[in-house]
C-alpha cells in the first residue's frame, strides 16, 4: 500500500461517513442507522443503510458494503489512491510527497499510471492537431462544422502518421513498455512497436471525473475501420462510461438524449444541448442505465434513424425501464443522425422534435405494427393479441390503464374493448414466465451446506461486533481457526485483535480489504445485520450457538482430510467428542 496504515485510518476516521455519503444520497434517520435508496442498484423502497457508530455502509438488496473509502471507490470510480486524495482533502489532512524511488514507482497503482498516460497522450494529439503535421485533422474538424472552441472543450485531436510515434513520445515521458502495454494504446509483439492510432482524428473519453480512460479514432474521410477505439483496459470500462457524461451530467434539462456516435454527441453539445451522451461503439448496457439512473430518471432516444438505430432503440427500451428511466424516442427522419439533422434544420427545429418524441412503448408497438399487415384480419388480430400481451406486463393497475388508453388512441380502437381484452388475458394468469434453471437436489445440497457454512461463519463475526460482551463468554471456544473461509479467518484476526483490546473499529478492519471489490463486499456485509436477524434476544443466542458449533465442526471436518498420521486422527477425534459436550455452553 501506498500509504502507511496508520495514515489511511486517520484519512478515514477524519471523514464522517454520514456526512460524505449525505452529499451523494438523500439519507434518513432511522434508529442507530440512516437509510436511503442504494445507489449501486434500482430500487423503490430504501434499503442502503449507513451505519454512524460502525461508520459503514450496506445495502440489503444488492449487498453493496464498506466504509468511507469504498464508497468513493464505487461511486465515484476512483481508485484507491484517487479516494484516499480526495478524502485527505476533504479533511484538510496534507499528504505526504510522494517520493519517486524506484520501489516506490514500482509499486505505483497501475491505474494510475494508465490514467496519466491517458492524459499525456490526449494532451499530445491536441498538440498534435494544432501542428503543421495535424493540420489535414483540423480541416476535418473544422469542415465538419465543428467551431474552435467545440474541439478545444472536447480536447480532440490528431494521431501521426508515423507507425509508432506516441510510442516514442510516451517512452520519453517515461512510461515502461509493461505499462504501455496495459494501455491498448501501441502494441509490442516481435513484429514490432505500433501506435494503435494512426492518421486519424482523436477522439478522448473521459469518465464522469473528466479523467481519460481510452479514444476513438475517426478516419478523414473513407476507409476502414471508420472508427477505430480502445480496447478495454483496467482503466476503461466500455459498459460502465458514456461518452459525454462527464459534460452533460451538469446539465439542468432533466433528461438525457442518448445518441450513437461521437459526432452526434459533440453536434448536439455544439448546439446547446449538452444533456447529450453516446454509448462507446458498443451496445447500450444495464450499466449504462445505472449510471445514467445517478443523474436522471428521463432520456430522449435519438438513435440513427436506418433500421440498425431502430434495433437500438428496441434493445435500449427495456433496459432503461427495468432501472426505473422513462424512455421516449426522437423522429430523425429525414435525416440519419442529429449531426445531419442539425446542420440541416438547425436546432429549433431539433427543440421542437425533443418535444414530439415518441412514449417508448408507442414506439414498440409501432415497430410491432410494422411487421403486420393491417389490412388482413387475421395478420391484425395477432397483431393486437401482441398488443395485448405487451399490455400485460404492467403490474401497476393505474399505468396499465393510462397505457391501454394511450394504445387505444393511437391506434384508433375502442378503450373499453381493449381493456377488456388485456383483462380476460390477464385473469387467465397469462403472465411472462421466468425460466428457471434446473439444479438437481443434491447439487442444491451441497451448495446449500457451503452456503450455511459461510453464512455461520458471517453471522458469529457479525454478532461479535455488535455485542462485544459476547467475546468473554466464547472466547474460550473459538478461535480464528475456526473460519475456514479464508476471508472470515483474516476478518477473525483483526476483530479478535480488536476485541482483546477492546476497542472494536469495524470500518478499520475494511481498510485491509479496500483493493478488491468482491472482498469488501463480503467483509462489509459481515458488520451489517440482516434484515431477517431482527431476532429477540434469546433467538440470537440460540443462532450464535448453532453457529459456533456448526464451524467447529466444519474445522475439525477440514482439518480431517488433511491429517498425516494416526495422532493427528485420534485429537481430531478427541475434539469431535468434546464439541457434542460443547452444546449445551452458556451464553
Ligand atoms: P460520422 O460518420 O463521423 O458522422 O459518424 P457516425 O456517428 O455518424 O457514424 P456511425 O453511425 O457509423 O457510428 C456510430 C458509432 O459507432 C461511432 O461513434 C463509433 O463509436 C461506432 N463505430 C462506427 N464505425 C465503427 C467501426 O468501424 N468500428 C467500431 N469499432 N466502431 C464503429
Ligand atoms: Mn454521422
Amino acid at each position: 500500500m501506498f500509504y502507511s496504515d496508520e495514515l489511511v485510518e486517520e484519512i478515514r476516521d477524519r471523514n464522517d461517513i454520514v456526512d460524505v455519503i449525505s452529499s451523494y444520497v438523500r439519507l434518513q434517520k432511522k434508529g442507530s442507522s440512516y437509510f436511503g435508496l442504494c445507489p449501486f442498484h434500482n430500487e423503490k423502497s430504501p434499503s442502503f443503510s449507513v451505519s454512524s457508530d460502525k461508520q459503514m455502509y450496506y445495502c440489503f438488496g444488492c449487498g453493496a458494503g464498506g466504509n468511507v473509502i469504498t464508497f468513493l471507490m464505487e461511486y465515484e470510480n476512483y481508485n484507491f489512491k484517487e479516494a484516499l486524495e480526495v478524502l485527505a482533502e476533504r479533511a484538510g489532512i496534507e499528504l505526504p510527497q510522494q517520493s519517486l524511488s524506484v520501489e516506490a514507482k514500482a509499486n505505483w497503482d497501475l491505474k494510475t499510471r494508465l490514467l496519466e498516460m491517458h492524459k499525456e497522450a490526449a494532451l499530445y494529439y491536441y498538440h498534435l492537431l494544432k501542428s503543421e503535421q495535424g493540420q489535414i485533422g483540423y480541416n476535418y474538424l473544422t469542415n465538419r462544422g465543428l467551431s474552435e472552441q467545440t474541439i478545444r472543450s472536447f480536447g480532440l485531436g490528431y494521431s501521426s502518421s508515423y507507425p509508432n510515434d506516441l510510442y516514442q513520445f510516451l517512452k520519453g515521458k517515461g512510461y515502461k513498455d509493461s505499462e504501455l502495454k496495459e494501455s491498448g494504446l501501441v502494441s509490442i509483439s516481435e513484429k514490432g512497436v505500433y501506435d494503435k492510432f494512426w492518421n486519424r482524428v482523436m477522439f478522448p473519453i473521459m469518465d464522469t471525473n473528466n479523467r481519460v480512460i481510452g479514444f476513438g479514432g475517426r478516419v478523414m474521410g473513407d476507409g476502414n475501420p471508420k472508427y477505430l477505439n480502445s480496447p478495454e483496459t483496467k482503466i476503461f470500462d466500455k459498459s460502465r462510461n458514456l461518452y459525454g457524461l462527464n459534460v452533460a451530467k451538469k446539465s439542468k434539462k432533466g433528461y438525457f438524449l442518448i445518441c450513437e456516435g461521437y459526432m452526434d454527441v459533440i453536434s448536439l453539445h455544439q448546439a446547446g444541448f449538452t444533456n447529450a451522451v453516446a454509448s462507446l461503439g458498443t451496445a447500450f448496457t444495464s450499466g449504462h442505465a445505472l449510471l445514467l439512473k445517478r443523474y436522471t430518471e428521463q432520456v430522449i432516444l435519438t438513435y440513427d434513424s436506418d433500421e440498425a438505430g431502430k434495433r437500438a432503440a428496441l434493445r435500449a427500451i427495456p433496459i432503461l425501464k427495468e432501472v426505473g428511466i422513462g424512455v421516449k424516442v426522437l423522429n430523425m427522419k429525414p435525416y440519419k443522425d442529429p449531426d445531419e439533422f442539425i446542420k440541416h434544420l438547425g436546432a429549433e427545429e431539433f427543440e421542437q422534435r425533443i418535444k414530439t418524441a415518441m412514449n417508448g412503448f408507442l414506439f414498440e408497438i409501432e415497430v410491432l405494427k410494422e411487421q403486420y399487415e393491417m389490412n388482413d384480419p387475421e395478420q391484425k388480430t395477432k397483431f393486437m393479441t401482441k398488443v395485448v400481451e405487451k399490455l400485460i406486463e404492467f403490474s401497476d393497475e393505474l399505468e396499465r390503464n393510462n397505457y391501454i388508453d394511450a394504445v387505444a388512441n393511437y391506434l384508433m380502437i375502442s378503450g373499453d374493448a381493449l381493456r377488456k381484452r388485456v383483462n380476460e388475458l390477464g385473469n387467465r394468469g397469462f403472465y411472462t414466465q421466468k425460466k428457471e434453471t434446473k439444479v438437481t437436489t443434491a447439487q442444491r445440497k451441497k451448495q446449500d451446506k457451503v452456503d450455511g457454512n459461510k453464512e455461520a461463519q458471517r453471522f458469529i463475526l457479525t454478532r461479535l461486533s455488535e455485542d462485544v460482551s459476547l467475546y468473554e463468554k466464547i472466547k474460550h471456544i473459538i478461535s480464528e481457526d475456526d473460519f475456514v473461509e479464508p476471508l472470515y479467518r483474516k476478518v477473525a484476526q483483526l476483530l479478535f485483535l480488536q476485541l482483546e483490546e477492546n476497542n472494536v473499529n469495524p470500518a478499520k478492519i475494511m481498510n485491509h480489504f479496500l483493493e478488491n471489490e468482491e472482498e469488501a463486499k463480503l467483509v462489509g456485509a459481515v458488520f451489517h445485520q440482516t434484515l431477517k436477524e431482527e431476532l429477540s434476544q434469546e433467538e440470537k443466542n440460540k443462532a450464535l450457538k448453532e453457529a459456533i458449533i456448526r464451524i467447529k465442526k466444519q474445522h475439525l471436518e477440514e482439518a480431517s482430510k488433511q491429517v498425516q498420521d494416526i495422532s493427528e486422527l485420534q485429537a481430531i477425534v478427541e475434539k469431535q467428542r468434546q464439541l457434542k459436550e460443547l452444546s449445551n455452553f452458556s451464553l
